[in-house]
């Protein structure tokens, strides 16, 4: 048995898909957890770039089980566009295996969405809009329809008629606007059942029976430590649980069959949406990074935040999710910076803080206390040996190592397969 979680350790976009990816080859099960489409994991093969939100990376290698676990929420036009276009580039998805128990996404968790943003004005939280959140929030109230209920007809029917009088009450009432017409939604959702059904199965018992059987199951996070809905910056946060803990409850298996979980960093920090964001670059440096590593949503198309790496958010992260090794991605993107800075330590109030600060508003007044390390010119995105990388960003990088105090385990230097530079191995 052998089993691996990826996530992230920042604000989300740390490169996830690629590791993955990446690891995928070894893997004989590939399982998205928790999240929906709010992810957007890019994943380049040989020069062609795949974008995936709700499939898991390993859908692009053949032969592969790819698991949707009970803990994603799946808005099913959506995962049915995905396996569309997946198919059309000849890509083979029938290891395809989608939980009876995920929530579905429907057409008012889209719209609520949207209105709950809107009246939260100044306090918006920058959501994708997709439906994320009032989808979790039916699941955690107890009223939401899963994949299991969509299969049968007679059931989905009696919870969308009592779901669409609520939600329907509830736009008109407190947003003003037009709620959704029963029939409508019934025969759009029965349709997506008709095709997604083959599809649809005990994902936790697949996977027991893979892990039963010696197969290697690669765990891929969306969001990130911080976006975590207990340990991320609430409420700038999503409604899942991307820590690797979230593994176990979003597919179903024990803290037992987890043998490693890899923290996925971007060499610097970036964040789409709202929220406090202590090592924030809002001057050239910012813009130059933001440029140079096209930083702009692969969901949304919003041009991401971008600021220094901030190794109190990886130490943090390492700790909340019992992280063995790091994956360091797009150092290749920081080649030619004269001087980087690490954050490795908060000062509140004249104080340096022991902890990462749950208080937002504290988080909102802290003043990160950076060390300055000299950058390198050669360009590092050919060098596949770790000993190849020039001296200083190798200081870099172990830099964060120490301030971290977690290992290094991958460094990636490119978006291909093979801009990959191994240092443990991770199955
Ligand atoms: P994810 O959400 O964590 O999977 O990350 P995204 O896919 O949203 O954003 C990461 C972007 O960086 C994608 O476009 C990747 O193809 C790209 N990428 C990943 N690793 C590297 C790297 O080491 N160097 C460069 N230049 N790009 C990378
Ligand atoms: P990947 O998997 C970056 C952010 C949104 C917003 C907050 C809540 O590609 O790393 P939501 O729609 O989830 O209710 O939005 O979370 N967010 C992400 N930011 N990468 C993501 O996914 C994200 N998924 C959600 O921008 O701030
Ligand atoms: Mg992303």
């Amino acid at each position: 048995m052998s089993s691996v979680v990826v996530i992230g350790t920042q604000w989300g976009d740390e490169g996830k898909g690629k590791i993955v990816d990446f690891l995928a080859e070894q893997a004989n099960v590939v399982v998205r957890y928790q999240g929906g489409n709010n992810a957007g994991h890019t994943v380049v093969v040989n020069g062609a770039e795949f974008k995936l939100h709700l499939l898991p990376s390993g859908i692009l290698y053949s032969r592969k089980t790819c698991v949707v676990g009970n803990g994603v929420v799946i808005d099913p036009a959506v995962m049915l566009k995905e396996l569309k276009s997946m198919q059309d580039k000849g890509i083979d998805t029938s290891g395809l295996k989608v939980s009876n128990r995920a929530h579905v996404i429907m057409p008012y968790h889209r719209l609520l969405d949207e209105v709950e943003e809107e009246s939260r004005g100044d306090r918006k939280i920058g959501t994708t809009k997709r439906g994320i959140g009032p989808c979790y929030m039916d699941k955690n109230s107890r009223a939401g329809i899963r994949m299991v209920d969509l299969m049968d007809e007679e059931e989905f029917c009696e919870k969308l008629e009592y779901n669409l009088e609520a939600k329907n009450h509830l736009l008109k009432a407190v947003y003003g606007v037009e709620g959704f017409d029963y029939e409508q939604v019934k025969q759009e959702y029965l349709e997506y059942a008709r095709q997604l059904k083959p599809y649809v199965t005990d994902t936790a018992a697949v996977l027991h029976a893979a892990i039963k059987n010696n197969e290697k199951v690669l765990f891929e996070g969306a969001q990130a430590t911080l976006l975590d809905l207990d340990h991320g910056t609430y409420p700038y946060v999503t409604s899942s649980h991307p820590i690797a803990g979230g593994a176990c409850i979003g597919a179903g298996v024990g803290p037992t069959q987890i043998n490693k979980v890899i923290g996925v960093v971007k060499a610097y920090t970036t964040r789409v949406g709202e929220g406090p964001f202590p090592t924030e670059l809002q001057d050239e440096i910012g813009q130059t990074i933001r440029e140079r590593g096209h930083e702009y949503g692969t969901t949304t198309g919003r041009p991401r935040r971008c600021g220094w790496l901030d190794a109190c958010v990886v130490r943090y992260a390492g700790y909340v999710s019992g992280i063995d090794y790091m994956a360091i991605t797009r150092l290749d993107i920081l080649d030619g910076l004269k001087t980087l800075k690490i954050c490795t330590s908060y000062k509140y109030k004249g104080e340096i803080l022991n902890e990462f600060p749950a208080s937002l508003k504290v988080l909102a007044q802290v003043e990160p206390i950076y060390e300055e390390l000299p950058g390198w010119d050669e360009p590092t995105s050919d060098i596949r040996k770790y000993e190849d990388l020039p001296l200083n960003a190798r200081r870099y990088i172990e830099r964060l190592s120490e301030t971290s105090g977690i290992g290094i385990g991958i460094v990636s230097v490119g978006p291909g397969r093979e801009q990959t530079i191994i240092l443990e191995n991770m199955f």
